[in-house]
C-alpha cells in the first residue's frame, strides 16, 4: 500500500490544494492503512475544469472506439484482480473469498456498457410526409459520481461504466473510508487509454469535496449513492440549479416467506439477503415477513444456518467506528422496543476479533412493523422477522415503509408469486431468489429509496439527455 493517495486530475495524481490529507483505517483491527488527499472546493473546481476540458474530444470517439476502450477498462480490471483485491481488502475488511468477487463485478460493468455504446441510437418520429423528426440521445457534458464505502469499486465502476459509454467525462468523489480503489481505477483506465481528464477522481469528506461537486454549475448530472439524509441534502442543492439526479439511497427490503415456500431454497436465501457484505448493502433484505404457521420453524432453522456464518470469516466487519456504533445503538433499540433475539444482538467474543467492528448475525422475533428496528435503515448484519396471517397482511406490512429498493417472496405457487410482486412496492423484486451484483437488471428505488435507475440499459440512458431534432422537407 502507498503511504499517500493524492487526487487523479486531468490524467495524473494532483496533491490536495489545502495540503491536508485524512487517514483510512482497517476496520479489521483499528490499524491505519493509508492516507488520502482531503480535497476541498478548490481541488473540485480543478477537477471539473479538466472534465470539462476533455468533453467535447470524449463525445467525439466514434462509437467503436469508445466501445472498444470501455471493454478494455474491464479487461484491465480483471487482470489487476490481486492488486484491487487487496486494495479493497485493507480498507473495508472484506473477507477474502468476496473480494475478487467484488473486483468481477466491477469489470462486468465495463464490458457491459462497453457493449451497449452501440444501442445509444434514438428514433425515427413517423408525423407527416412533409417533415422528418428524430431523437438523439446526447452525453450531458461533466457528471458527478458520488459514491459510499460498502462496495467501493463496485458503486464506482457501477456509475462510471455507463456515464462514460454515454459519452460524459467524469468527476468521481468515492467514500472518505474507501478511496483507494477508485484512485487506481482511474489509473488502470488511464494507463489502456482513457484520454486525460475523461475520469478524475476528487478525494475527501461529503461536506467538502462532495458538496463543491454538487455545487459546480459546470457539473451538469449527478448519480449519488448513500444515505437518505445526504441524499436529501444533495436533493435541495440540486433543485436550486436544476441539476439532474439519479439518488440511490437506503432501503429496509422485506422479504416474505409463505407457508408453500421450499424452505431448501427460501432458508439460505433470506440468510443471504441480510449476511452478505455484513448486511452492509442497501439492498439488504432485513424484513422477513414469515407467515404464522411456519414461523417459528423458519426461525429455528434460520438461526441454526446464521450460527454457520462466522464474522470474520464469511462476514468482514463494520467499514466504520461510526457504523459499529450505529448497530449497537439498535441493539439497545430492539431490546427497550421489546424483541426477542433468536440470533445475535450482542458483540462476538472470540479473542481474534477483538480490536475489529464486527457484529454476528442478528435475528429478532416479536417484531411489530411500526417498531424503529422495523423501519429504518440499520446496515449490518440484523433482520426482524415478523409474522403474517395472510397474502393481504404480507402485503400491507411490506408496503408500510418509507424506503422502496427491494422486495422477495418465497412461494411454490406461481400465480401468487407474479400476483404479489405486482403490489409490492419496490423498483426490484426476487421471486424464489435473493441476489445482488448483477449488472443487467434495473436497480433502484420507489419511495425514499430514490429514484433514477442504476444498471441495466435504464442506467445508460440516464447519463443521456434526449433531444428531438425536426426537419420541414
Ligand atoms: P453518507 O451518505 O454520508 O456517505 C455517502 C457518500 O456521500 C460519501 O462519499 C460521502 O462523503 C458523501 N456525502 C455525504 N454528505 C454529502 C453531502 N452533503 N454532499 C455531497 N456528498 C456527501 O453515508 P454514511 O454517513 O457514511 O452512512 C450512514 C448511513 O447511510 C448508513 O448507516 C446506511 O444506513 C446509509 N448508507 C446507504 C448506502 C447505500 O448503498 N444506499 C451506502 C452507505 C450508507
Ligand atoms: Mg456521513
Amino acid at each position: 500500500m502507498r503511504e499517500q493517495w493524492e487526487h487523479f486530475i486531468a490524467g495524473k495524481a494532483v496533491a490536495p490544494s489545502g495540503g491536508q490529507y485524512l487517514d483510512s483505517t482497517n476496520p479489521t483491527n483499528g490499524e491505519h492503512v493509508t492516507r488520502i488527499a482531503a480535497g476541498d472546493a478548490a481541488d473540485a473546481n480543478a477537477a471539473v475544469a479538466a472534465a470539462k476540458a476533455a468533453a467535447a474530444q470524449w463525445r467525439a470517439v466514434p462509437a467503436m472506439d469508445r466501445a472498444r476502450l470501455i471493454i478494455d477498462i474491464g479487461r484491465a480490471v480483471r487482470a489487476n484482480v490481486d492488486e484491487l483485491a487487496e486494495l479493497e481488502g485493507l480498507e473495508t475488511g472484506k473477507p477474502a473469498f468476496q473480494r475478487p468477487m467484488e473486483v468481477e463485478g466491477s469489470a462486468r460493468y465495463f464490458e457491459f456498457y462497453g457493449g451497449l455504446v452501440h444501442t445509444l441510437g434514438g428514433e425515427t418520429l413517423v408525423q407527416d410526409p412533409s417533415v422528418h423528426s428524430y431523437t438523439v440521445r446526447e452525453p450531458f457534458g461533466v457528471v458527478g459520481i458520488i459514491t459510499p464505502w460498502n462496495a467501493p469499486l463496485n458503486q464506482a465502476a457501477r456509475g462510471i461504466a455507463p456515464a462514460l459509454a454515454a459519452g460524459n467525462t467524469i468527476v468521481a468523489k468515492p467514500s472518505e473510508f474507501t478511496s483507494t480503489t477508485t484512485l487506481r481505477l482511474a489509473e488502470i483506465a488511464s494507463e489502456v487509454g482513457l484520454p486525460d481528464g475523461v475520469l478524475n477522481v476528487v478525494t475527501g469528506t461529503g461536506p467538502e469535496a462532495g458538496a463543491a461537486i454538487v455545487e459546480h454549475p459546470e457539473v451538469r448530472k449527478l448519480a449519488f449513492t448513500g444515505s437518505l439524509r445526504a441524499g436529501k441534502e444533495i436533493g435541495q442543492v440540486a433543485a436550486d440549479r436544476i441539476l439532474p439526479l439519479t439518488l440511490e439511497l437506503g432501503g429496509k427490503s422485506p422479504n416474505l416467506v409463505f407457508a408453500d415456500a421450499d424452505m431448501s431454497k427460501a432458508i439460505p436465501g433470506a440468510l443471504r439477503g441480510f449476511v452478505g457484505n455484513a448486511g452492509q448493502v442497501c439492498s439488504a433484505g432485513t424484513r422477513l415477513l414469515v407467515e404464522k404457521s411456519v414461523h417459528d420453524d423458519f426461525v429455528a432453522a434460520l438461526s441454526q444456518a446464521a450460527a454457520g456464518v462466522k464474522p470474520g470469516q464469511m462476514m468482514g466487519p463494520m467499514i466504520t467506528q461510526a457504523q459499529y456504533e450505529k448497530v449497537q445503538e439498535y441493539f439497545a433499540i430492539a431490546k427497550d422496543e421489546g424483541a426477542v433475539a433468536a440470533a445475535g444482538g450482542t458483540l462476538p467474543e472470540e479473542p481474534e476479533l477483538e480490536g475489529g467492528y464486527f457484529i454476528p448475525p442478528t435475528i429478532y422475533t416479536g417484531v411489530r412493523n411500526d417498531m424503529r428496528i422495523a423501519q429504518e435503515e440499520i446496515f449490518g448484519p440484523v433482520a426482524s422477522v415478523i409474522p403474517f396471517s395472510d397474502e393481504e397482511e404480507a402485503i400491507a406490512i411490506a408496503n408500510d415503509s418509507q424506503y422502496g429498493l427491494v422486495a422477495g417472496l418465497w412461494t411454490q405457487d406461481i400465480s401468487r408469486a407474479h400476483r404479489v410482486a405486482a403490489r409490492l412496492e419496490a423498483g426490484q423484486v426476487f421471486i424464489n431468489e435473493w441476489l445482488s451484483g448483477t449488472v443487467e437488471h434495473p436497480f433502484g428505488g420507489y419511495k425514499q429509496s430514490g429514484y433514477g435507475r442504476e444498471k441495466g440499459i435504464e442506467a445508460l440512458h440516464h447519463y443521456t439527455q434526449l433531444k428531438s431534432i425536426t426537419v420541414r422537407l
